[in-house]
């Protein structure tokens, strides 16, 4: 059965030990009395920061001149992926900025050689495209999709410059989640301005839509990593604490060295999470890397008819 809560504002902007705890507690038990103990360990490379959008919180925003662009060449990840990932490893996220050039040159080879030669899932996180290359990834072999939001204001969504108007991104999803994609969204907390009533209509809206997956990110001013956005939000400790606040995904980044510090927006010191911090960190809560693919659960969780959302710790997004 579907679970969901949602809390009121008071309790999201509590700053109160005790409700914090409860509302914490709440989520965290939401979250395992689905998953049990079970975290997904999902690895991410990025592809492409070349981006044809200019959204103002975003360093790959078109208008970013100072940022050096890079494309990966498809074969190095594919060599790398298949006979050098870390083993608690089950999916794959490929992302970029919006760049139909790296779609076609390298998230779709890439994904057709992962499927010739893994079982690892696949998801993807490349930006709102065309229906027709939205087709050619599910036909390549992804199954999610993930397709932020960003924010559930429509107003504030323009003024942020994020990509076309709310109301099109809004039906990206829905086309994607109609055509067969589990689909992840989400939002970005705490952007400048922000009110109760934003953070309010965020959760309303992830909650109508049709997702399979939901993740925040805590906003980064000037930069964005999708490295351990949580442990710069709360140094030395918040990436624990969203595993323990029921978050039930978390990301290591395998993007090759020579190419990340081009990704994104980052100027910022980057705490690189490790499969071995990250083994340490879901050890330390009392939880364990899940040995099922989260694109496997999901196939099963179709099969069977319900429709239950994963909780990320953000990380990329
Ligand atoms: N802070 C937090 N999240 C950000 N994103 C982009 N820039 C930032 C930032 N400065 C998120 C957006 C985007 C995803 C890939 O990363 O939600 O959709």
């Amino acid at each position: 059965m579907t679970e969901f809560f949602m809390p009121a504002a008071a309790v999201l902007r509590s700053q109160g030990e005790a409700g914090e705890r409860a509302f914490h507690e709440q989520a965290a038990q939401t979250a395992r009395r689905r998953f049990g103990n079970r975290v997904f360990v999902r690895a991410v490379v990025e592809i492409s920061n070349y981006c044809r959008q200019n959204c103002c919180y975003c360093g790959m925003r078109r208008q970013n001149r100072g940022l050096h662009r890079f494309r990966a060449h498809y074969e190095q990840l594919a060599e790398m992926l298949i006979h050098h990932r870390p083993p608690s490893v089950t999916d794959v996220n490929i992302q970029a900025g919006e760049d139909p050039v790296a779609v076609r040159e390298v998230a779709l080879p890439l994904i057709r050689a992962l499927r010739r030669e893994t079982q690892l899932g696949i998801s993807v996180c490349l930006g709102s495209l065309s229906a027709a290359s939205y087709a050619e990834l599910k036909e390549a072999g992804a199954t999610l999709y993930i397709l932020k939001f960003e924010t559930a204001d429509a107003a504030r969504y323009a003024e942020l410059e994020a990509p076309a108007s709310l109301e099109e991104r809004l039906e990206n999803i829905r086309h994607l989640a109609a055509t067969g994609w589990f689909v992840s969204s989400g939002f970005i907390a705490g952007l400048p301005g922000e009110t109760d009533d934003h953070l309010l209509a965020n959760f309303a809206l992830a909650r109508e839509l049709p997702l399979d997956g939901c993740s925040v990110s805590p906003f980064i001013p000037g930069e964005e990593t999708p490295v351990s956005a949580l442990n710069l939000a709360e140094p030395g400790n918040g990436y624990q604490r969203g595993l323990r606040t029921g978050a039930n995904l978390v990301t290591i980044n395998l993007t090759p060295t020579e190419i990340r510090g081009d990704y994104l927006l980052y100027k910022r010191d980057r705490f690189i999470m490790t499969e071995e911090r990250i083994l340490t960190a879901i050890a330390a809560e009392g939880l364990v890397p899940s040995p099922q693919s989260l694109a496997d659960f999901y196939r099963n969780k179709k099969i069977n008819g319900a429709r239950v959302a994963a909780a990320k710790v953000p990380a990329n997004a």
